[in-house]
């Protein structure tokens, strides 16, 4: 197998839980976190609280930021990077897995693998320290396969990744069993790790249903060392993700800088089910009202919001409309996101960027049916499951993993090969002489077009009896395959 690169893309499960927003934190996070833990440590010089950001929902406890990348409760997001950018720690290897962690983490990690190897679950480590230069690597590899958008969903930017510091670790199962995917949830180390690892200081950073905070699609492998007391009293807090513990969880839903939109009604205004006064009257909004643009236009029909209903109004009777700019441009890209959400596969040539074991089925424990050497070029059927493609390498059809796959410059290619096809689809034939069209396959029927000769004319049929059946200027009929070439 090739060596570890990366996590494999989204399952489609687990892309759905992503575009939906995360909701505002409930009563457990502002009722409060234990003051008392680890505040010492954690109100260091190096400690600020959240750069002047309007966004955030305030959490009347929430724990300062450490922003020490030596410390071990160091806050790493995209919104707060290491500094300095190329910030390396001491490390030192797990034993037997070639991969390093921070030493503080080494140590907790090896106690906690002890403690679920007693209870029969073995814990593998799939990654941990990633240096600048290799996070890199990785985020342009995920660039490259899956586009800038995708791969900033799945993977952090050099100076971003919590990875860097040397504190995450990405786990799995010694069978592969849904290694880096989603539905690595319900394998025996994913459940154990979710009810364990607090205990030995490793909390889940980034959780289900939490990429509009977190920043990152649900990674149910990926842990962080912070020791365990921040672990515990994270657990405790009952907070959703680690942004709302510190108190810096950021909605697009709840930024003020999606500019509202507004306008006003210029008289008494029905608001309707639909774009047109055909759509059934919800409600009638008093003249001189304040409504709320939710961005949607239809022709000089409006989207409204007005006393906690939704409809459609007709702009004649608007005044002072501002449209809500950034939600009309978020909308947009969230309908392009969510094209893009599954990399384009489609007949594409893809080159192996390892050893490739391709598999009988879409996932690590399915018979490996042939090793593709590295540097092969596969085409892509088109069909994905949780990160897989199905490929066909010397006439063999199989299944492999999109982390070793890169693209070479076919797709781009594929694209107008779609586009042109339906001309493809036709065949044509120019007339050598003026040649008649007629209403059947003989001389008897009668003449109702004459097409000049030199022209391209569309066969849409077989020949019959030395007559083909042509289109000609939107027009069906039979000429004499004599004069055609
Ligand atoms: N996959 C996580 C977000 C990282 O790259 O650090
Ligand atoms: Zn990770």
């Amino acid at each position: 197998m090739p060596k570890y690169t990366g996590p494999k893309i989204l399952t489609a499960m687990a892309v759905g839980a992503i575009l939906s927003l995360g909701t505002l934190p409930g009563a457990a996070v502002a009722a409060g976190l234990p003051a008392t833990v680890q505040s010492a440590a954690s109100v260091t010089s190096a400690s600020t609280l959240a750069p002047a950001n309007t966004n955030s929902i305030s959490v009347a406890a929430a724990r300062s930021i450490d922003r020490n990348p030596n410390h071990l409760d160091v806050f790493v997001n995209k919104s707060y990077p290491l500094k300095p950018a190329k910030y390396a720690p001491k490390t030192k290897t797990v034993s037997g897995t070639g991969i390093s962690l921070r030493t503080e983490a080494t140590t907790a990690y090896n106690k906690m693998v002890k403690a679920a190897k007693k209870s029969g679950v073995r814990v593998k480590l799939i990654s941990g320290y990633r240096s600048y230069n290799r996070q890199a690597q990785l985020f342009n590899q995920y660039t490259r396969l899956y586009g800038k958008k995708y791969a900033e969903r799945i993977s952090a930017k050099p100076g971003t990744s919590e990875h860097q510091t040397g504190l995450a670790a990405d786990v799995g199962n010694y069978n592969g069993a849904c290694a880096l995917q989603s539905c690595f949830e319900n394998t025996p180390v994913g459940k154990w790790m979710k009810k364990n690892a607090h205990k030995y200081g490793f909390i889940l950073r980034y959780p289900k249903g939490q990429e509009s905070i977190t920043g990152y699609a649900y990674e149910p492998w990926h842990f962080r060392y912070v020791g365990t007391s921040l672990a515990k009293s994270y657990k405790n807090s009952g907070a959703k993700t680690f942004e709302h513990y510190h108190g810096v969880a950021t909605t697009k839903k709840s930024s003020p800088k999606a500019g509202k939109g507004t306008a006003k009604t210029t008289a008494n205004l029905n608001m309707r089910s639909g774009a047109g006064a055909s759509n059934r009257v919800i409600f009638t909004i008093p003249q001189g009202k304040n409504v709320k643009l939710t961005g949607s236009k239809k022709a000089d029909w409006y989207q409204v919001t007005y006393s906690s209903k939704t409809g459609w109004v007709s702009g004649t009777y608007l005044s002072n409309i501002s449209m809500p700019k950034s939600e009309t441009k978020k909308k947009e890209t969230k309908k392009k996101e969510s094209k893009k959400s599954s990399p384009k596969t489609n007949g594409s040539s893809k080159k192996t960027t390892a050893n490739l074991n391709m598999r009988s089925g879409a996932g690590a424990s399915n018979r490996v049916i042939l090793t593709i050497p590295k540097g092969k070029t596969v085409k892509a059927t088109g069909k994905t499951k949780s990160g897989w493609l199905q490929v066909t390498y010397k006439s063999k059809t199989g299944w492999v993993s999109g982390t070793y796959l890169s693209n070479t410059s076919a797709p781009k290619k594929s694209k107008p090969k779609t586009e042109s096809s339906p001309k493809k689809k036709f065949k044509t034939k120019k007339t050598t002489a003026n040649l008649n069209m007629r209403s059947g396959n003989s001389t008897k029927k009668k003449v109702f077009l004459t097409i000049p000769k030199g022209k391209t004319v569309e066969i849409t049929g077989s020949k019959k009896s030395g007559w083909y059946p042509v289109k000609y200027k939107s027009k069906k009929g039979w000429v004499s395959a004599t004069y055609l070439k």
